[in-house]
């Protein structure tokens, strides 16, 4: 039987942590290669460490280009982690506003964004994924892909939690089962669903959202490391299909 050590060890894999340079995505990218992984990030800018691959996943050719090009340099890819996403602070037009001014431009983007660009890259991860014998996929979904936002919790401040934000992220953990029977035996695929991490929100808001949460506080992006750990290693060879929430508790009620 092997060790823990044994089983999370990650030296000679390859991952592609998709959205890489945000704030999950930058612990992500850190826990993978403490666990001795070669790590590429594909996103509109240079993450903090690991080899960047810059492309707009609003563009499927760019994406699959850029793609392509992070295999082959890294020499395969046994790992793709997707957190790429608009966000409740994303700033494009017609987006982070409220429901009457939401536009289907702004939609369509965040669609394509958060869900079409994972379904892209794992058609186009896939044959490399199957090839290393232990691939792993883990998409990013969230709370609100299982559960409607609480209104009341915005009610007062400007944040806006957008239609299409929820439907995406819905939609990812449909795509990840279908992807883990589709790809079984050889490649598992599973999600991880955090709920409110801190960033910059408004006083108000996270008074409420503490309140409402039984482990009393919003996540911090450190918060996702043990579950990133788990489902990328071996330590979860035998999981498939599973969606690992990280919300303090949010969703038990
Ligand atoms: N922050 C939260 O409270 C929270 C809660 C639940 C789930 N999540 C999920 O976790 C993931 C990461 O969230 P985060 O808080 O780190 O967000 P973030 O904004 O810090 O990171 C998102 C990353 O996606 C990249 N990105 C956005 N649009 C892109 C595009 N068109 N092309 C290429 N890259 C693009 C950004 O450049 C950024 O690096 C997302 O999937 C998000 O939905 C976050």
């Amino acid at each position: 039987m092997r060790t823990i050590a044994e089983l999370m060890n990650l030296r000679d894999r390859k991952a592609l942590v998709v959205g890489g340079a945000g704030g999950v995505g930058s612990a992500v990218c850190e826990t993978l290669q403490e666990m001795g992984a070669v790590v590429g990030i594909l996103d509109l800018k240079g993450g903090k460490t690991g080899l960047s691959f810059i492309c707009d996943l609003k563009n499927e050719e760019a994406t699959g280009e850029a793609t392509e090009k992070a295999i082959s340099e890294m020499g395969g890819v046994d790992i793709l982690v997707h957190c790429a996403a608009y966000v409740g602070e994303t700033k494009v037009p017609g987006w982070s506003v409220p429901f009457e001014n939401q536009t289907t431009t702004a939609w369509n983007d965040a669609v394509t964004v958060n869900l079409t660009s994972a379904f892209v890259l794992a058609r186009t991860c896939w044959k490399s994924l199957e090839k290393s014998g232990n691939g792993s996929i883990i998409l990013f979904s969230s709370i609100y892909g299982m559960v409607a936002p609480n209104f009341g919790l915005y009610e007062g401040t400007s944040m806006i939690n957008p239609a299409a934000y929820n439907a995406s992220k819905g939609g990812l953990l449909q795509l990840m089962r279908y992807l883990a029977t589709l790809f079984a035996p050889k490649i598992r695929v599973n999600a991880i669903s955090p709920g409110g991490i801190v960033r910059n929100y408004p006083e108000a808001f996270t008074k409420r959202y503490e309140a409402k949460t039984p482990l009393g506080r919003l996540a911090v992006d450190e918060d996702l490391k043990g579950a990133v750990a788990y489902l990328a290693s071996d330590l979860s060879e035998y999981v498939t299909g599973h969606n690992l929430i990280i919300d303090g508790g949010w969703t038990t009620w």
